[in-house]
């Protein structure tokens, strides 16, 4: 393939990046934005597989064993992996992304017949420097959040003393390699600075996400996500490779939008989430017992919830991690189809930070087939609350924190949430009186308003559209 057709090639795929992008911001066009990307992939690989730059068949038979072999890999990930599994694959694919930036940055200096000098080599070996630094801060940083998302490491932030004098000495420590770094002529000289570089990164990566925890979760996830973005786009700068720089560059870009989204729906500004330490006051951990219980509750039957919501004329679903978990979502469909077929106003409410990834809700309903047009953002549903008969809380518990309003020194204090005990009645859905991801008490279960109906999310609403129906 001439260079003339992989550069438009690279155009189409790039076109329909963006493309795809642009549809995956709306649920009714994600599926399209979805083909979109697909197409813009095969676009992308077949012109670089069959560029100028992979020559020989030796070439291009290792780069089509290592795609069977990764292939399989990301197959077998996709088919295997739950729905509430996805935030921790993501996290890990992430690392990926750093771990091929290193890797890449390395080849790349160990290449020395690149044929740059002067200023050329000096502005390649800056891109290799940043590459790997950004790389390894992505990969060790990803793997970190996927240990906690998945439970492996504690979700509580790990506080060091003197913590942020300890990464501004890694920053300096980096620049100081970096000066020394591109002093040196000698290849295997120059590795001793990029590697101990590597190591201050890989470090700096782990403190930093080991910092963040509880419900700062979300803005990790989407911060990772960035950083993968900018790894990507390093990656690029290495290898001269255009298509790579700019998909790099937009998913860095909208890794960012969305951090500050994220960050905007919880109230929080983004450099105090990256400083680390949620929950806690001056760089002191959260009072213990804040998850404790703290009062009487009154349990309420499935049936009796059937009642009540036969009763009612407008109803207010929120869902939540515990949806994800039981797989409730079909059921909350049937429920949904027989009370709106009498006659009954049901709508959703969705907290941004619902579930464990950003649209974990909108997917799981969407997948259910819920009309989107009944699925509101939580700034659309907020004030209907009070003319709400009966608000179901289906396996969500921070996002419905009346503390986060109410309590100033409540470790979630200033966090936007869904106002539902503002309804006639709100029945809160879950196994037990366990705490939430960010491990504190939620007042809403006391509140006299309020119902308890413990159990799986699944078989409870199964009991319930038993109920109803008959
Ligand atoms: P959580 O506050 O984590 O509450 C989920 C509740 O579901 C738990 O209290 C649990 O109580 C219940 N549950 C679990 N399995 C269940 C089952 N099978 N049946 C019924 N209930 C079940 O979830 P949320 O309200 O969705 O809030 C999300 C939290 O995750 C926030 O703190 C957010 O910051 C954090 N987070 C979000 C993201 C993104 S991007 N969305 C990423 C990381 C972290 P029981 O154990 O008693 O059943």
């Amino acid at each position: 393939m001439s260079v003339g057709l992989v550069t438009i090639s690279y155009i189409i795929a790039t076109i329909l990046f963006i493309k795809s992008l642009g549809g995956l911001s709306n649920p009714e066009s994600s599926r399209q934005g979805n083909y979109f990307g697909i197409a813009g992939m095969t676009i992308a690989i077949l012109a670089t597989v069959f560029g100028p730059q992979v020559s020989g068949i030796g070439s291009l038979l290792t780069i089509v064993i290592c795609m069977a072999v990764g292939g399989s890999v990301g197959i077998y990930a996709a088919v295997k992996v739950k729905m509430t599994e996805m935030p921790e694959l993501v996290a890990l694919m992430h690392s990926l992304v750093g771990l091929a930036a290193v890797l890449v940055g390395y080849a790349t200096f160990i290449d020395t017949n690149t044929g740059f000098v002067g200023a050329e080599k000096t502005i390649h070996e800056v891109e290799i420097f940043v590459g790997v630094l950004i790389g390894a801060v992505t990969f060790s940083g990803s793997l970190i959040a996927f240990g906690k998302l998945a439970g492996k490491i504690s979700g509580k932030p790990l506080l060091l003393p003197a913590r942020h004098f300890l990464n501004l000495a890694l920053l300096i420590g980096s620049i100081v390699l970096g000066k020394w770094f591109l002093n040196v002529e000698d290849v295997q000289i120059g590795l001793i600075p990029l590697l101990l570089m590597t190591v201050l990164a890989l470090l700096f990566g782990i403190h930093m996400v080991m910092a963040i925890g509880g419900a700062d979760m979300p803005v990790v996830v989407s911060m990772l996500n960035s950083y993968s973005g900018w790894a990507a786009a390093a990656t690029g700068f290495m290898l001269s490779n255009d298509l790579l720089i700019v998909t790099g560059a937009l998913v860095g870009s909208s890794g960012a939008i969305l951090s500050y989204i994220m960050c905007r729906a919880m109230n929080r500004h983004f450099l105090s989430v990256i400083a680390g330490g949620f929950g806690t006051d001056g760089g002191t951990p959260a009072a213990a017992g804040s998850a404790e219980p703290q009062g009487e509750v009154q349990p309420i039957s499935a049936q009796d919830t059937a009642e009540l919501l036969k009763e009612s004329h407008h109803v207010i679903i929120v869902p939540g991690y515990g949806m994800a978990v039981a797989q409730a979502q079909h059921t909350v469909y049937e429920i949904t189809k027989f009370l709106r077929d009498q006659g009954i106003e049901v709508r959703f409410g969705i907290h941004p930070v619902a579930g464990r990834m950003p649209g974990h809700m909108n997917v799981l309903l969407a997948e259910a087939k819920v009309p989107y047009d009944i699925v509101l953002e939580m700034d659309e549903i907020n004030e209907d609350f009070p003319e709400t008969d009966v608000v179901m809380v289906i396996g969500a518990n921070d996002i419905v924190n009346p503390a986060a309003q109410d309590d100033p020194n409540s470790p979630i204090a200033g966090m936007p949430v869904l106002e539902v005990w503002k309804a006639k009645t709100s029945i809160v859905m879950k196994r037990s009186m366990a705490s939430g991801y960010a491990g504190v008490d939620n007042p809403l279960f006391y509140k006299d308003n309020n119902r308890m109906l413990f159990g799986d999310a699944k078989k409870m609403l199964d009991e319930v559209l038993v109920s109803l129906k008959g």
